[in-house]
């Protein structure tokens, strides 16, 4: 084993030539972000460890000495692709260890956790894995990995990762615009049959009010307007508030909301079972909380709902969504479905159509069941075959694209206000974002980036809305 003196040498000063290596620049990182929001975080907090630690971020892959995957394991094909990828980085290794320059590679993210050593047996190219709960351990282990060892961390910290994690330099946040995610929670309790979350993110822990705060504050002096919480349960959240109450994720909206330079929130993604009536109440009374609500329900069919251990039947979900829309009128749905799981017959596949019916979503994801090792649904018998599940994808899929079509026809002719996000792809003009998650492209006129505008759609994109600045609106 290498002595910690050696780790040091190689980390000597950059910029000062040692006998045996040629002048350099800084190190460079690439991160490649496979998966969910709290994976696009997740990098970005890495990025800052490694910055903290002399790696400075590029996005072109030739000129990074540290490639990162930060993978996803939700679903096969996710996993596989990573695989595919460590195919290829093998290929440049070599072509760089021709040329004599260090490239190290890492895996990081969900297949990390859930692979662990595997990986290293399985792709040859990479030097170091870590999951997602050691991220603030990544620069020791990058050091390690340069002396030559082949490294996983992938053991539960003890210590809590955001206390050790370094906040990022203002240039950078205001670099990175004026949307930003915060995740205030991680993991899930709830074993859904079909899911792999927790077993690869653990059980629900929740970030302190304090911490949460203070990491908005800053988001906000950076120029962020929006800010999106998030969590795998997100609605799951609770912490012990400054006046020693319990709070939900309902009181933290309400005191998030209070940040100046903090127009718009949004959180996601929820559980119904912990929707409670504090942040229903938050849809009802807080301008600054988005009318956009991801509310995963994954079948609408009970007996699948219980097979998969969602905790609820369909009626319920639809109860619930009365309550929501009561409190906030304009709020727009978004779900998660899951077609092909064991047992669906047609007519429970039904079932999902006519709740999907009912509800009318304005946007919905929707994947066939994709057995994940180690999970009570991957042991269950009677799985349908790829044919069926490839046939009710495409009718699902096919209602719920009509449905977010409609959605977006019915905006033609209103106004709204929309948060002026980055330069638009043609000269003069602008993309601004909806309050319901669309691209809103209008004149470069109609505001700077930052600003919240009024803006009249007159007409439709492809995937996106056309509109003008109304004045005084
Ligand atoms: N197969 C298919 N889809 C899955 N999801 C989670 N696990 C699986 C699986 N094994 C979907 C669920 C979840 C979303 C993030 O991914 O719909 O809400
Ligand atoms: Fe997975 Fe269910 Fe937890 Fe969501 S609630 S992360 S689907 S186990």
């Amino acid at each position: 084993m290498e002595t910690d003196a050696t780790i040091e040498d190689l980390d000597a000063p950059t910029g000062a030539p040692t006998n045996d290596r040629v002048a350099e620049g800084p190190k460079k990182v690439f991160v490649k972000t496979y998966g969910c929001q709290m994976n696009v975080y997740d990098s970005q907090r890495m990025s800052d460890a490694l910055a903290a630690d002399g790696y400075s971020s590029t996005e072109k892959i030739e000129d990074a000495d540290l490639i990162l995957l930060n993978t996803c394991h939700i679903r096969e094909k996710a996993a596989e692709k990573v695989y595919s990828e460590l195919g290829r980085l093998r290929q440049m290794k070599n072509e760089r260890a021709l040329q004599g320059r260090e490239m190290l590679v890492g895996v990081t993210g969900c297949v990390a956790q859930a692979e662990g050593s595997e990986i290293l047996r399985r792709a040859p190219a990479v030097d170091l894995v870590v999951g997602p709960q050691t991220y603030h351990r990544l620069p020791d282990v990058v050091k390690k990995a340069r002396s030559g060892r082949r490294i996983v961390e992938t053991e539960y910290a003890i210590e809590d990762k955001f206390e050790h994690l370094p906040q990022p330099k203002r240039a950078e946040l205001a670099r990175r615009g004026v949307t930003a995610f915060l995740t205030v929670q991680e993991g899930c309790d709830k074993f859904c049959t079909f899911c792999v979350v927790p077993y690869t993110r653990g059980s629900e822990v929740s970030r302190s009010v304090s911490q949460i705060v203070s990491e908005a504050e800053r988001l906000a002096e950076a120029g962020v307007r929006e800010v999106t919480l998030l969590g795998q349960n997100v609605n799951a959240w609770h912490g012990e508030g400054p006046d020693g109450t319990e709070w939900g994720l309902g009181r933290l909206l309400f005191r998030l909301a209070e940040i100046p330079g903090i127009a718009r929130l949004r959180y996601t993604t929820s559980h119904p079972r912990d929707m409670d009536d504090d942040l229903i109440a938050a849809h009802r009374d807080l301008r600054v909380l988005m009318p956009y609500l991801h509310l995963p329900v994954q079948s609408g069919s009970d007996r699948i709902l219980k097979a998969m251990n969602r905790q609820h039947k369909a009626a319920d979900y639809l109860r619930l969504l009365d309550r929501i829309r009561q409190a906030r009128p304009d709020i727009a749905l978004s779900g998660d479905f899951i077609v092909g799981f064991p047992g669906e017959s047609d007519a429970d596949f039904e079932d999902t159509m006519r709740l999907v019916e009912e509800v009318q979503y304005a946007s919905a994801y929707s994947f066939k069941y994709s057995p994940r090792p180690g999970t009570p649904g991957a042991e269950m018998s009677d799985h349908v075959p790829e044919d069926i599940k490839d046939d009710r994808l495409q009718k699902l899929q096919a209602l719920l694209t009509r449905q977010q079509n409609e959605f977006a026809a019915s905006l033609v002719g209103k106004t709204f206000e929309t948060l002026i996000e980055k330069p638009g792809r043609k000269a003069g003009q602008v993309v601004g974002r909806s309050p319901w998650l669309q691209p809103v492209i209008v004149d470069e006129s109609a505001g700077k980036i930052g600003d919240i505008v009024s803006v009249r759609i007159t007409r439709l994109g492809t995937n996106s809305l056309y509109g003008e600045a109304v004045q005084g609106h």
